[in-house]
């Protein structure tokens, strides 16, 4: 393959293309149309209302969006849900101490007496979507500017949702699809009283750790499982003593069957972004300015937390979520660098380009690619610079309890009542104490350090806040020392004090170095940056929806799928190996035995606990084994994934859960902004590994109990 031309590649990759038909994340609402006829080729064997249908319960009933940004799913009737160990990780790590070290050793609750609270954490489940477009773009003109534009557009969704609010309880939303050429409106059930069932030791919910991470072949037993309750009578409320466990009118019932390549898999979740019909110089940019500054950083970053972690395991406890964050980001920018290159991603979109150029000529669309170059040109420097600042802002973890206080200095300076400073001084506290519990200032100060001298290397002296001359003047390593021994904020003791017995005197924290720090970054941010970073953004976004409405002009006979925007969708594909690299396969499934290869008690992500295995050695595998013989730990497939994706359930050609999707192979971690039948993999936990942790190693079958398992 290697010295074929590039033309000839490109065909022989759309043919592939459109005989696995893998890529996407369509709607549920629209299956029927687009969808349903290819997916039962491929072997479903339900219909488009199973899946979705707002006239009876279905399988979306049964799909939920967990916390923040992943997905979860209903496996039983009395409101049992799973989603990834990752997912519930911020959680666990809530519940955890040294003491009762969740993380280290797992949680489960053996009753439901013991199933542990989570303030804050909510679950929502789609109850009905509407095409909204012509509504929101009612009056919306052609010959308006953007920015008029874009209030008609707010006015129109505002009323809209005030009007449609007015009958119900639900959660309102509207989301741009295709770049803002058309709108949905979703209504949400919200549920705030979901309560920590289990979870596997990190050595096992986390085996492989960020070693293995965006990698295949993997082990890792990544799920974790909650409980929604709900008032007595059914409804959502919020967290109490008197709610009772959930009686869902839809969850999944569990095969145990076991899967084969070919077989076909659906994944149902929601996708939070991705990027599919960007202009080759967006990517240049991500794969060229964005991501390597984005690298560089957290790579240092990474350094320092990973020898902090190993020094001690308190802070290994403070500093796990902080650095899975750090280093999730930082490994899927490297592989999708590589991906893309591999793509020669730039120069398909480049030939795209000329394509549509040609075809655009002398009509409404001419000239289009040519001001996105100008624009990108123009954005560029920019946008480097600020890709540094707010990597420094995320990094520097005090930054964070800085901006945090910035709300009880703005009150104290203009004599806000009494009352709104004592709330604004409790809620300071909570968070302090929150914030404080993860804290190592040796570790904190030690980033500073590092990101401190990444920017003044790399940024010119004209973007630096003022406090970097004298640190530079001074030298890094003292200038910083001080800064952290004079600061409120560093000192956990002087912050708890001074907020202990606040008397109004703000400009102490105002004087802070550190609050003085974000204060100047924020400036630059503000002042240097954003203007002319928002004017270009604006301009390209009004480039892409209409580069997207151009594009699905001129190919016609295609079904266009929109970008993730974290909203419900399904993938459709099948289970599928791979070749990663010359004379290399990748088989569908890894097992057990692959997790005893990897077992090393020297290395804390592959330290097997010892009572798997045990269960390993006795073959103590139960109902969960493989026909092989074999326990199956986790699978690959070609279903189109991204990030939000995480806890979403695979589902069979029946509608039965095999597996909980968790992540991408490393090779595939472009398909955000290119996507590869042959390279780009989900990766999936095997339903059956998950069974046989709670069963065999927790010993918890009261649960397994209450789920629907199909032998
Ligand atoms: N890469 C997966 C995703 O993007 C899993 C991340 C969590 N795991 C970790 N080792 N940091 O979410
Ligand atoms: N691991 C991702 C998530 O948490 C999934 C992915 O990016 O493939 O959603």
């Amino acid at each position: 393959m290697k010295r074929l031309g590039f033309s000839l590649l490109l065909g022989i990759l759309m043919i592939s293309q459109s005989v696995k038909a893998d890529e996407g994340m369509w709607i549920p609402m629209l299956l029927e149309k687009y969808n349903i006829e290819e997916m039962q080729e491929m072997g479903f064997k339900l219909t488009a209302e199973d899946v979705y249908s707002i006239n009876q319960s279905s399988m979306k009933d049964a799909v939920m969006i967990f916390g923040g940004g992943c997905t979860g799913e209903l496996i039983s009737d009395q409101g049992l849900l799973i989603t990834n160990h990752h997912c519930g990780y911020g959680n666990i790590q809530k519940h955890s101490s040294l003491e009762n070290d969740y993380l280290t050793d797992g949680f489960w609750a053996m009753s439901k007496k013991e199933e542990l609270a989570n303030p804050g954490l909510e679950v929502r489940f789609l109850v009905s979507m509407e095409d909204v477009t012509e509504a929101v773009l009612k009056d919306v003109t052609k010959n308006m500017t953007e920015k008029n534009r874009q209030i008609l557009i707010d006015k129109n969704m505002n009323s809209l949702i005030e009007s449609s609010g007015k009958d119900n309880d639900y959660e309102i939303r509207i989301k741009p699809f295709f770049h803002g050429n058309q709108y949905f409106m979703y209504f949400n059930k919200v549920y705030k009283d979901v309560r920590l069932v289990g979870a596997p030791p990190s050595a096992i919910g986390k085996f492989g750790g960020d070693t293995d991470n965006w990698m295949w072949p993997r082990h890792t037993g990544d799920f974790s499982l909650f409980r929604i309750y709900t008032a007595p009578d059914g409804s959502p409320a919020e967290y109490s003593e008197l709610n009772v466990p959930m009686k869902p009118e839809r969850h999944f019932p569990i095969s145990l069957k076991g899967i084969e390549t070919g077989d076909f898999t659906m994944v149902f979740g929601y996708p939070g972004s991705t990027e599919q019909y960007v202009p080759s110089y967006k990517i240049d940019m991500t794969m060229n300015v964005n991501n390597p500054v984005r690298i560089a950083m957290r790579t240092r970053i990474l350094d320092v937390m990973k020898a902090s972690m190993e020094s001690d395991p308190l802070i290994r406890i403070q500093y796990a979520t902080k650095a899975a964050r750090v280093s999730n980001g930082w490994k899927k920018w490297i592989g999708e660098n590589r991906g893309l290159k591999r793509l020669n991603a730039i120069e398909r979109k480049q030939s795209e380009e000329a394509e549509f150029r040609a075809w655009a000529e002398n009509g409404k669309y001419d000239g289009l690619i040519e001001i996105y170059e100008t624009e990108y040109n123009a954005l560029i420097p920019t946008e480097r610079i600020m890709t540094a600042v707010v990597e420094a802002l995320n990094g520097m973890e005090l930054i964070n309890l800085a901006s945090s206080s910035r709300g009880l200095i703005q009150y104290s300076k203009n004599d806000a009542p009494e009352e709104r400073i004592q709330t604004t001084v409790e809620s300071l506290q909570s968070k302090a104490k929150g914030f404080y519990k993860d804290y190592h200032q040796e570790t904190a100060k030690e980033i500073t350090k590092t990101l401190i001298d990444y920017y003044m290397q790399e940024i010119d002296q004209a973007y630096w806040p003022e406090s970097l001359l004298d640190i530079e003047k001074k030298g890094l390593d003292k200038s910083i020392d001080k800064m952290f021994k004079k600061s409120l904020l560093a000192n956990e003791a002087d912050f708890m004090d001074f907020l202990d017995g606040y008397k109004g005197k703000y400009k102490k924290l105002e004087k802070d170095p550190i609050y003085n720090l974000y204060q100047e970054f924020v400036q630059i941010y503000l002042s240097e940056l954003s203007p002319t970073y928002n004017t270009h953004h604006a301009v390209i976004d009004s480039l892409d929806r209409v580069y997207m409405k151009a594009q699905m002009e001129l190919r016609k006979d295609k079904i266009f799928y929109p970008d993730a925007n974290f909203t419900l969708r399904v993938g459709y594909g099948q289970v599928d190996h791979y070749f990663p690299r010359d004379a290399v396969k990748y088989k569908y499934f890894t097992t057990l035995e692959g997790i005893m290869e990897k077992d090393n008690p020297e290395i804390y992500d592959y330290d097997v606990p010892d009572k798997l295995r045990n269960l390993y050695e006795n073959k103590d595998f139960g109902q969960y084994a493989d026909e092989d013989g074999q326990m199956h730990v986790c699978f690959i497939a070609t279903n189109h994934t991204t990030g939000g994706n995480s806890g979403s359930p695979v589902i069979d050609a029946e509608g039965n859960l095999i597996g909980i999707n968790f992540d991408r192979n490393w090779e595939g971690t472009m398909s955000d902004l290119m996507y590869d039948p042959e390279m780009c993999r989900n990766i999936s936990l095997d339903m059956r590994y998950a069974l046989f942790i709670v069963d065999k190693l927790a010993g918890a079958t009261h649960l397994i109990d209450e789920m629907t398992i199909l032998r």
